[in-house]
Formats: structure tokens, C-alpha cells, sequence
């Protein structure tokens, strides 16, 4: 038995490759960098989606754009009530008014889903009207439009695409295992989606960047990082944007993140003060992560330079995880189908280590 089953082999995918001791990401035969920065959340959506429905659209822009306008409808659902939750809890509700289907067209409509109701749950929340989609901008210009009622910079919605095509997909990870476990009984795509939603939530996961921004408040200056670090420790906390389940160096992501925040900071004079803190911060959490844990490698993962990229893109951190979920949730759709066209069902052991009936008198 393995706990967590960490080591456990548990799919075969032609979809990503996450090489833990060498540092590298590898999406569809490309490696990251060839595509975080330079190709669309569009086209990484579509290169992911390939060859596992029967006929794609030529265009996939425009699709997804009238994807983003048809799922709009589904937002008159959203009342005050829905929209006070939290964000994750909002958008799993509407998203889970959509229909199952395995077809091109509820893949769309899932792609569509989290990017058009999460802007909602957050206008709604602050008491404004929801933003109708704009089908001719990009999904990630359109996301920011949709967001503040006025068009993005290009800088930011390059930065927020970035971000997206960074996050698109990273192996067996818990969400995709949770959606490839649905995916598994032929339940559909929308019960595949909310499963993998609904394990992104945990800080373990997905929750994790909003505690990051948390905690760069709470630190302050570069200065109060060792104490307040240690004292964290001391407590048994973790450090959250640290650590992870298969890298033994440095997540590829962080660094793809950071060069997106520092251009975002260059062309928008968003906040450079705040990077300047997190990379002090981040330098003493590695060092006295590497004393505290001599044994077991821990570096900087995705979370952390998520967390700064999004805070500048003015998102409102208890939004963190549903944008993560804008990007991922087009992983989850090719896990899933994937799964449903090759794979079996999932259906483990355990060991049973309650107590034993009593012998019948
Ligand atoms: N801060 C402090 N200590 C840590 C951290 C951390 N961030 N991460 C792991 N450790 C410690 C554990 O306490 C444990 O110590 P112990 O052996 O003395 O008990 C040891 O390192 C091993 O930890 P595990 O929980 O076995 O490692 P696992 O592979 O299960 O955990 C995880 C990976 C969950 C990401 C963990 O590193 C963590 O909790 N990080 C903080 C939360 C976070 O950043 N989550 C986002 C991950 S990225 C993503 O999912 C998109």
C-alpha cells in the first residue's frame, strides 16, 4: 500500500509529462517554455483537445468565444445568496447546471464555464451587474473585460493568457486524478469537471494562493521574513507555495510566472515593491526550509508567483483558485476523455483495519 498513492502508476497519457528531478514540464511534445509566453490558452486548449473528439472546430477561438456567450444564460441563476459563498463554491454550482455530455460541444461549454461565471460571482458580490461575454476578444482580454467593465491592457490580458497556459495541465496531479476517476465510470464531462473543481478547493491543491498573498501581508518587509517564518514553523505550520508531491527541484511554473509578473510590473508599474518582497520572502523560506529539512528537498512551487501574478492582474485572492481552475479545467476535459476512450475503471483496494465481526453464537 502506498499513502497518498505516491509513486503509484496509475494512467498512461499522451498529455503532459511532469519530470520531478530534472525540473521539467513537458505539454502534448512541447516543453513549457515553447508555449507559456508564446502561443494563446486557446491554442493549448485546442493542442490538448486534439484527436480525442470526432471533428474539432477549424477556428477554436471563435468557438470558445460563442461557447463563453451560450453558458452566459446560466448566469441569471446566480442570486445574492450563491454569490456570497465562496468563489469555488459559486462557480461549482453553475457550472453544475450545465448538461453531461462527452460531445465537442459541452467540452466548450466547460472551457467557457469557470471564465464566464467567475467574473459574475464577483461582480455580483460587490453588488454590480454581471458582464455579458464578448465572443471576438480572446478568452483571456474577454476574462479581464468581463471582470471590471472596461477592456484589459494588452499587457495584462498577455499576462493572464500566460498564466492560463501555464496551468493547463501537469500530470496525474489529485484534480485531474479526481475528474480521470469519473471520467472512468462514463459519467460525462460536467461530472468529470466538478469532481476535478471540487479538489482543486483544498490549500493542498489549488487553494493554495490565496494563503500566499496572506502571508506576504502578513510578513511585510524582507526584514520580518526569517522571524516570522520560523515562528510559522515552530507552530507546525506549512509554508503554503512550497513543497510538492513530484518536484524534487524548483516547479518550471514558478519561474514562467515570475517573468510574466516582472514584465506585467515593467509595462504597468503594478507594484514592483511587492515583488521585491516576495523574492526576499522566498529566499528565506528556501534557506530555512533546506536547515529545517535537510532530507526532503522543498522549492518553490506554482502557488507562489501565482499568487503575485494575479494579485497585479487585480483579482481579488479568494478568486485565485476559480482563474487556476479558467486554465486548468482544459486538462481535465482531455484527462477525461482520454480516460473514457482508453482507460479502465478506477477502482483501488483498501486495507480493512477495523474490527472483525464476532463469531455468530
Ligand atoms: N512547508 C513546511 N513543511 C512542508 C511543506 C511546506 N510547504 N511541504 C512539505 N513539508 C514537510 C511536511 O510537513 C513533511 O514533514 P515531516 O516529514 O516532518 O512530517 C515533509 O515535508 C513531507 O511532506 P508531505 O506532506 O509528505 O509531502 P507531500 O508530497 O504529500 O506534499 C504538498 C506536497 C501538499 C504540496 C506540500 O508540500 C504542501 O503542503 N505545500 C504547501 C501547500 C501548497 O503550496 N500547495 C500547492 C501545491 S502546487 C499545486 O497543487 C498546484
Amino acid at each position: 500500500m502506498s499513502e497518498g498513492l505516491e509513486g503509484v502508476v496509475a494512467a498512461r497519457t499522451v498529455l503532459s509529462d511532469v519530470d520531478g528531478q530534472n525540473g521539467r514540464l513537458v505539454i502534448r511534445g512541447y516543453a513549457l517554455d515553447e508555449l507559456a509566453g508564446r502561443v494563446s490558452f486557446e491554442d493549448v486548449a485546442h493542442l490538448l483537445f486534439d484527436g480525442f473528439f470526432e471533428a474539432g472546430p477549424a477556428d477554436f477561438r471563435p468557438a470558445l468565444g460563442a461557447a463563453r456567450a451560450r453558458v452566459f444564460a446560466e448566469v441569471a441563476a446566480l442570486d445574492e445568496g450563491l454569490a456570497g459563498r465562496d468563489p469555488v463554491e459559486a462557480v461549482r454550482a453553475l457550472v453544475a447546471r450545465l448538461p453531461d455530455g462527452d460531445d465537442l460541444a459541452t467540452a466548450l461549454a466547460l472551457v467557457a464555464a469557470p471564465a464566464v461565471f467567475t467574473p459574475a460571482v464577483l461582480r455580483v458580490r460587490a453588488g454590480l451587474a454581471p458582464v455579458a461575454p464578448d465572443p471576438a476578444l480572446s478568452h483571456a482580454a474577454d476574462v479581464l473585460r468581463m471582470l471590471r467593465g472596461a477592456p484589459a491592457s494588452d499587457a495584462e490580458a498577455e499576462a493572464l493568457d500566460t498564466y492560463l497556459v501555464t496551468v493547463c495541465d501537469h500530470g496525474l496531479n489529485a484534480s485531474t486524478f479526481a475528474a480521470r476517476v469519473v471520467a472512468s465510470t462514463w459519467a460525462g464531462l460536467t461530472s468529470s469537471v466538478l469532481a476535478g473543481l471540487s479538489a482543486l478547493k483544498g490549500p493542498l491543491h489549488g487553494g493554495a494562493p490565496g494563503p500566499v498573498i496572506e502571508m506576504l501581508d502578513a510578513i511585510g518587509t524582507a526584514a520580518n521574513a526569517r522571524p516570522w517564518i520560523e515562528t510559522a514553523l515552530d507552530r507546525g505550520d506549512r509554508l503554503m507555495g512550497f513543497g510538492h508531491r513530484i518536484y524534487r527541484v524548483r516547479d518550471p511554473r514558478a519561474d514562467a510566472l515570475k517573468r510574466a509578473v516582472r514584465r506585467l510590473a515593467e509595462t504597468t508599474n503594478t507594484a514592483p515593491g511587492r515583488l521585491a518582497l516576495a523574492e526576499g520572502v522566498e529566499a528565506a523560506a528556501l534557506a530555512i526550509l533546506r536547515q529545517r529539512k535537510p532530507d526532503r528537498p522543498l522549492d518553490t512551487n506554482v502557488e507562489f508567483y501565482t499568487a503575485l501574478l494575479l494579485e497585479a492582474l487585480g483579482l481579488p485572492p479568494a478568486a485565485f483558485t476559480c482563474v487556476f481552475a479558467m486554465g486548468r479545467v482544459a486538462g481535465w476535459i482531455a484527462h477525461a476523455r482520454e480516460q473514457r476512450l482508453g482507460g479502465k475503471l478506477i477502482r483501488p483496494q483498501s486495507v480493512y483495519v477495523g474490527p472483525l465481526p464476532r463469531a455468530a453464537a
